[in-house]
């Protein structure tokens, strides 16, 4: 079965391009609200291709870890979109090699639809470890759509979408997110019911 790691060394020279309708049509609007009131040394964890550069707060410092070297190559080419100082590594978001309280807010775009059910808590358990207590942690996360049709276009939809980037509809990303120390503090939806902003903050 092809791992996570192969899938996004072998889609990173398409990834922009077959995102394109849904960055523009979707995603664009919806990025700097992960970045709203956020500053000092930040983490984007999953950072792809660099999507979120041009939302970063100025004057920040972003350290944006990915597990596929293909897709941080891409985001080394976008860098100069970012109004604040940008440090890529690879990386994987389940064993993060930061010290505790190390950041002042992590941010995660469209990495936990990716992460397998296992893998979900073991990285938001990551994600509070590193965060300053009671710092902010950012989520921008698919879910399955509750109307009937939405929910059958992403039935349709799902298995292309699992192949090209392994990521499903079905992930319980908020159970997780509270069964790994994290605190809820607002769960809306941003994009009808199919894309979700979950703010959290990492345990004091
Ligand atoms: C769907 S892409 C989203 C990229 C970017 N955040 C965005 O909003 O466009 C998911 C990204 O998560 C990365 N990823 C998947 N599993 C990971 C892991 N265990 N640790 C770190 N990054 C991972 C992939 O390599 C890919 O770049």
């Amino acid at each position: 079965m092809t791992s996570t790691f192969e899938r996004y060394q072998r889609i990173a020279p398409l990834y922009d391009l077959l995102d394109l309708p849904f960055e523009y049509g979707r995603y664009r609007k919806i990025r700097p609200l992960l970045f709203q009131g956020l500053s000092g040394l930040i983490l984007d964890a999953g950072v792809g291709t660099g999507r979120n550069f041009p939302f970063y707060p100025v004057g920040a410092e972003v350290v944006g870890i990915d597990l596929s070297p293909a897709m941080l190559a891409r985001a080394e080419r976008r860098r100069a979109q970012a109004a604040a100082a940008v440090d890529l590594r690879q990386m994987d978001v389940t064993r993060l090699a930061f010290s505790r309280h190390t950041f002042d807010a992590a941010v995660a775009t469209f990495l936990f639809c990716v992460l397998a059910d296992e893998l979900q808590v073991p990285a938001l358990r990551e994600l509070a470890r590193v965060v300053k207590p009671g710092g902010p942690v950012r989520l921008l996360e698919y879910t399955r759509p509750r109307g009937a049709l939405r929910r059958a276009l992403t039935k349709i939809w799902e298995p292309w979408v699992f192949w090209a980037y392994g990521a499903g509809f079905d992930r319980r990303t908020e159970e997780h997110a509270v069964a790994a120390g994290l605190e809820i503090l607002e769960s809306r939806f941003v994009v009808d019911d199919l894309i979700k902003i979950i703010a959290a903050r990492a345990p004091a």
